[in-house]
């Protein structure tokens, strides 16, 4: 298998490489104490040009677990590009750090610190894509069903960059992925294409709809946040044009979907009520859970 360098985006990485990293995932979430000295030594960077909960407590407490040492860094103390270049900020931590796992508007930023530090670089969230997130629900899919091939995920909302992570996590494992959203609101034609072409390779069925009765008889419903961070579409026409995109208990019921997914912040009585985000058939907790262990694979590999 070739190694683990960086994790920019899942289209970088093989279905062998995917794979490795959610069993790897599973051996660290049954058996932490097998891995707790994985980064003795090592310092890791956690770069933040957004807020975050999940990720920015997930990849602090994860790497203390594996031994190593994390440095926050938020737009505080000189935002990124701002007080010197991002490429002048890459070269400087790469003589402190071992890697940096960074959470920035352009996924071009992330580009630009990989060339500059010349270390490993996580991608923590971008514009495109989350690609962390993508492997943690993966792997919560993995935890209920077994075997993803046989899986039928629907991701209803908007085509962002967590319904992007999805889809080539999907297509490299040759899932079964319908993604339903409004008209204008689609992914990314690139990154469908990217797709498109990774699904002919494993097999995955991949369909595009904008009605949310596509999404009937999916093992599980996925959605995310109407504006994502950083967007700047109007919020009183987006919660119009996709009110009818709403996961709701009638929803899910007509639909016939067992599971509920969401990468969270979730916003209650937009895309998703609080009854379905609270109810058993929510898998949630159990995907931001799920982060910790995924990332911990990632940050395993890139060392080992
Ligand atoms: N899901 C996720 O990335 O959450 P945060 O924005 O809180 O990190
Ligand atoms: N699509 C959301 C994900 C948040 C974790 C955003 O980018 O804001």
């Amino acid at each position: 298998m070739s190694k683990l360098t960086q994790l920019l985006c899942l289209a970088d990485l093989s279905q062998e490489q995917v794979t490795n990293l959610l069993d790897l995932a599973l051996e660290i979430k049954r058996d932490p104490d097998r891995f707790s000295t994985a980064l003795k030594g090592r310092s890791i960077a956690l770069l933040f040009e957004k807020p975050s909960l999940r990720t920015r407590v997930s990849f602090d407490v994860g790497i203390h677990k594996l031994g190593g040492h994390s440095v926050y860094l938020d737009q505080q103390n000189g935002a990124l590009g701002v007080r010197e270049s991002v490429e002048d900020f890459g070269s400087n931590l790469a003589c402190w750090t071992d890697a940096i796992v960074a959470r920035v508007y352009s996924q071009k930023t992330l580009v630009q610190l990989a060339h500059s530090s010349k270390k490993p670089v996580v991608n923590a969230l971008s514009d495109l894509y989350h690609p962390c997130q993508a492997l943690a629900d993966l792997l919560t899919l993995k935890e209920h069903y077994g075997d993803l091939s046989k899986v039928h995920l629907a991701f209803v909302g908007d085509g962002n960059n967590v319904c992007h992570s999805l889809m080539l996590g999907a297509a490299i494992l040759g899932m079964t992925l319908t993604v339903v959203t409004p008209q204008g609101f689609g992914p990314d034609a690139h990154v469908l294409l990217k797709a498109q072409a990774l699904a002919e390779q494993s097999g995955a069925k991949l369909t595009l709809s904008q009605h949310v009765s596509a999404a009937a008889g999916a093992d599980a419903i996925y959605t995310d946040t109407w504006l994502s961070m950083g967007g700047r579409a109007d919020p009183a026409l987006i919660e119009k044009l996709f009110a009818p995109y709403q996961i709701n208990t009638a929803v899910m019921q007509r639909l016939a979907v067992k599971h509920f997914m969401h990468c969270l912040p979730a916003h209650r009585g937009q895309e998703v009520t609080s009854e379905v985000l609270d109810s058993d058939c929510s898998l949630v907790l159990q995907q931001a859970e799920n982060r910790m262990h995924a990332q911990n694979a990632v940050l395993v590999s890139l060392f080992s």
